[in-house]
C-alpha cells in the first residue's frame, strides 16, 4: 500500500514530471444529501408520512397553522397533488395544490391553490422549493388544469412564472402585489373578471 507522501507526490506530479497541482490534484465533489433528491407524490395511506409533513411545515412557518390547513385540506376533500420532496429516508419538503374557483357573472372558472408550501430550514435555498413548484405545475398541465393561483413572496413566485398583472380583474381580500396567477394555457385568463373563492379550510 502506498503511503501518504507517495500518493501525494503522484497525485501532484504532471506527464511532463513537473509538479503542477493545478493539473493532477483530482477533483473533489462534495456530494449534499439534495443531490439524490426525488420529487414524487404524497403516500396518503402512510400515517408517518402525514406526520413528517405536518412536522415540515411546522418548522418551516414557526408554528401549526399550515401544518393544520394541510390537514384540513384533505378532510375537505379538495386536495389536487401533494407533493413531498425526499432525500434517502428523509422528507425535507412539501408542496399542496388544492380546487378553488373563480366566480364570475358568467359562472364559475376551475383555478388550483398553491399552499403550503414548505421546506425544512436546514435544507432552503438549495433549489428544493424551485423543484417541488416545477414539478406541481407541470403535473397540473398535464392533467387539465389551466389557472393557478398563489399568494405569496412576490420576489419568489414570478420566477416561475406568476405575475400579479394576472390578478388584475380578479377580487381577493390578499395584497395586489402578493397575489399572483400562472396561466397554464396561455390566455385563458383574458376576460376573466370575478371574486375568488378559496376552500373552507382557508377560512378566507
Ligand atoms: C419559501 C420556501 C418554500 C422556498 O424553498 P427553498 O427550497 O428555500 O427555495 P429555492 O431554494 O428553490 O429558492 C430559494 C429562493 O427562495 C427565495 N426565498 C426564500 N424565502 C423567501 C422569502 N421569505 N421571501 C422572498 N424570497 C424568498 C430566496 O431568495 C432564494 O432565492 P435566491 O436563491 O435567488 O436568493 C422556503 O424558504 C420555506 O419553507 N419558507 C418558509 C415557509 C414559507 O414561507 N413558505 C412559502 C409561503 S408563500
Amino acid at each position: 500500500m502506498a503511503d501518504s507522501t507517495s500518493t501525494e507526490a503522484q497525485l501532484n506530479t504532471t506527464a511532463s514530471g513537473e509538479n503542477d497541482r493545478k493539473t493532477k490534484r483530482p477533483k473533489i465533489v462534495n456530494v449534499r444529501p439534495e443531490d439524490n433528491l426525488i420529487i414524487r407524490e404524497e403516500n396518503t395511506k402512510d400515517a408517518a408520512e402525514r406526520s413528517a409533513i405536518h412536522s415540515i411545515n411546522e418548522a418551516a412557518f414557526g408554528g401549526p397553522d399550515e401544518a393544520d390547513l394541510v390537514d384540513k385540506l384533505r378532510a375537505e376533500g379538495v386536495v389536487l397533488v401533494s407533493l413531498v420532496a425526499e432525500i434517502p429516508e428523509r422528507i425535507v419538503g412539501h408542496i399542496l395544490f388544492s380546487r378553488m374557483s373563480i366566480e364570475t357573472a358568467a359562472g364559475s372558472v376551475s383555478a388550483v391553490a398553491v399552499a403550503p408550501m414548505a421546506v425544512l430550514p436546514k435544507h432552503q435555498r438549495r433549489g428544493i422549493g424551485g423543484r417541488l413548484i416545477h414539478h406541481g405545475l407541470n403535473l397540473l398541465r398535464n392533467r387539465g388544469e389551466h389557472i393557478v393561483i398563489v399568494v405569496g413572496h412576490p420576489d419568489y413566485y414570478p420566477r416561475f412564472g406568476f405575475s400579479s398583472e394576472k390578478t388584475r380583474s380578479l377580487e381577493s381580500p390578499f395584497p395586489q402585489d402578493a397575489f399572483m396567477a400562472m396561466e397554464l394555457s396561455p390566455g385563458v385568463l383574458d376576460g376573466v373578471r370575478g371574486v375568488v373563492r378559496y376552500p373552507h379550510a382557508f377560512g378566507i
